[in-house]
């Protein structure tokens, strides 16, 4: 059996506004100017009143609110409108449960915001600053998986889990052998409809090659999906691979230093939840 999905049905299975996907792209340059975020979110009105909002929300919370678009993008920084724009469009549809791959409701968003929240404390410690896609590349690696939910019906999904628990294939492999197809390239096709940089779209692709390339962005995909599984986000059906050990050292974080991440990445979860309510 051959999954192919067209790209009429990824707009469908996944909708992003252009602005957002453009937004995306400029936000991949670390030398985008904050003007020119701005111009883009007021082309979309619905965006233009979110990011005012989140600007003057109690979290955010300054004195003077954020009258114009400009200055709601300077109170926010890059990073937060990225963040917060992905998860408000994309949230709904990754929060759905997949059970294929025996991931309940909210949990394979879990998953995906634990590896997201694990570039955002890794971008703390390090220097020079981590690669500006990181975090949009580690939120939305398993987004594949999301598609080939909403795409397979209940019978493929009971075999591809009668493959990963009966015989014990990891997911990736089962996904190989019935759909001859994988989460990771389906995530990368829908990256490269959305018009996301390369380089983003094959750290998607990669993010479980067993002899991954020293991409640094692919580094850190591979490190974040590492460490949300690690802290018991979202594991599903995915083994932590060997793949992910040599690229952890090769970023020095020896198993202790991996287990100080992933106590900085649970308490940051439960507080961004939180947070969140506030948005
Ligand atoms: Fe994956
Ligand atoms: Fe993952």
């Amino acid at each position: 059996m051959r999954v192919q999905i067209k790209p009429a049905e990824l707009k469908y299975l996944a909708p992003m506004s252009a602005t957002l996907s453009r937004l995306t792209q400029v936000l991949h340059d670390n030398n985008t100017k904050m003007s020119e975020v701005a111009r883009l979110i007021e082309l979309d009105s619905g965006l233009t009143a979110n990011v005012l909002r989140w600007a003057n929300s109690a979290f955010f919370g300054a004195r003077m609110p954020a009258e114009s678009v400009q200055a709601a993008v300077v109170r926010l920084g890059m990073n937060n409108i990225i963040q917060l724009s992905l998860r408000h469009s994309l949230s709904s549809v990754m929060k759905k449960s997949v059970p294929g791959y025996a991931l309940a409701e909210n949990e394979l968003w879990r998953h995906n915001m634990a590896a997201a929240l694990t570039v955002e404390v890794l971008g703390q410690t390090q220097s020079p600053p981590l690669h500006p896609g990181a975090f949009t590349a580690a939120l939305l690696h398993d987004v594949g998986k999301v598609i080939l939910g909403q795409h397979l019906s209940p019978a493929v999904y009971q075999q591809l889990r009668k493959l990963m628990e009966d015989e014990g294939l990891p997911c990736l492999e089962a996904e190989r052998r019935l759909l001859e197809t994988d989460h990771a390239v389906v995530g990368a096709a829908l990256a490269g409809y959305w018009k996301f940089p390369a380089e983003l779209v094959a750290a998607i692709e990669k993010h479980h090659d067993p002899e991954p390339q020293a991409e640094p962005l692919l580094d850190l995909v591979i490190i974040a999906n590492s460490v949300a599984k690690r802290i018991g986000l979202g594991a599903g059906s995915e083994p932590v691979l060997p793949a992910a050990e040599a690229v952890l050292q090769r970023w020095g974080l020896d198993p202790e230093g991996v287990m100080t991440l992933g106590q900085a990445v649970q308490a940051k979860i439960a507080k961004t939840e939180e947070e969140w309510k506030m948005l």
